[in-house]
């Protein structure tokens, strides 16, 4: 499995990847409006770069060519901010693999409790890993109403 730590080079591409994964993977759930807000919430590559500098486990699923395929991260409390992978990676195991990881890693780190603020499509992935829903969140982004769903794991 390809997973590797991120590279400074790869902020560019995975601010790319983050919009096309909302945009194609995102819309089967959510209506065109929702989307459009939710990808315009995507880091520039200059913010990705420096909330990946800031001490949080960096994952990221590369091809065979070493392009970035998806992405994930773990801050130092057990959130998971991001899990996003490409359309073309998308039902391929990649994002569950980003996970497993995750959750190796927080293991070893001594963290006793993995937590997310899952997307409806990210939720049966989350589940299939023995996440718990604690709550539906029903909030605004820029007026249009969204939701998601509070999940996690104790470990
Ligand atoms: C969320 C995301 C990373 C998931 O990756 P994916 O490859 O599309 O995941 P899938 O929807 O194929 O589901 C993964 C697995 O969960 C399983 N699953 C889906 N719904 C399920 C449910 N309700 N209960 C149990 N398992 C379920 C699927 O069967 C699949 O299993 P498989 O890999 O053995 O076939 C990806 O869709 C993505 O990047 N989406 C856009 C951005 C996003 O929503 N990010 C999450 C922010 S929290």
């Amino acid at each position: 499995v390809a997973i590797r730590d991120y590279r400074p080079e790869d902020a560019q591409d995975l601010a790319a990847l983050y919009v096309r994964s909302v945009r194609e993977l995102g819309a089967r759930d959510y209506s065109p409006e929702q989307i459009e807000v939710w990808a315009g919430l995507a880091p520039s590559a200059e913010r990705l770069d420096a909330l990946m500098a800031d001490g949080r486990i960096r994952l990221v699923f590369a091809g065979s060519r070493n392009e970035p395929l998806g992405f994930a991260d773990l801050e130092p409390d057990g959130h998971i901010h991001f899990l996003y992978c490409a359309p073309e990676a998308a039902s391929t195991g990649a994002a569950g693999a980003l996970l497993d990881e995750a959750e190796r890693r927080a293991c070893s780190a001594g963290v006793s409790r993995l937590y997310v603020e899952a997307s409806e499509r990210a939720k049966g992935l989350f589940l299939k890993h023995g996440y718990t829903v604690q709550e539906r969140r029903d909030f605004e982004v820029n007026g249009v109403p969204i939701h998601n769903w509070a999940m996690e794991k104790r470990l």
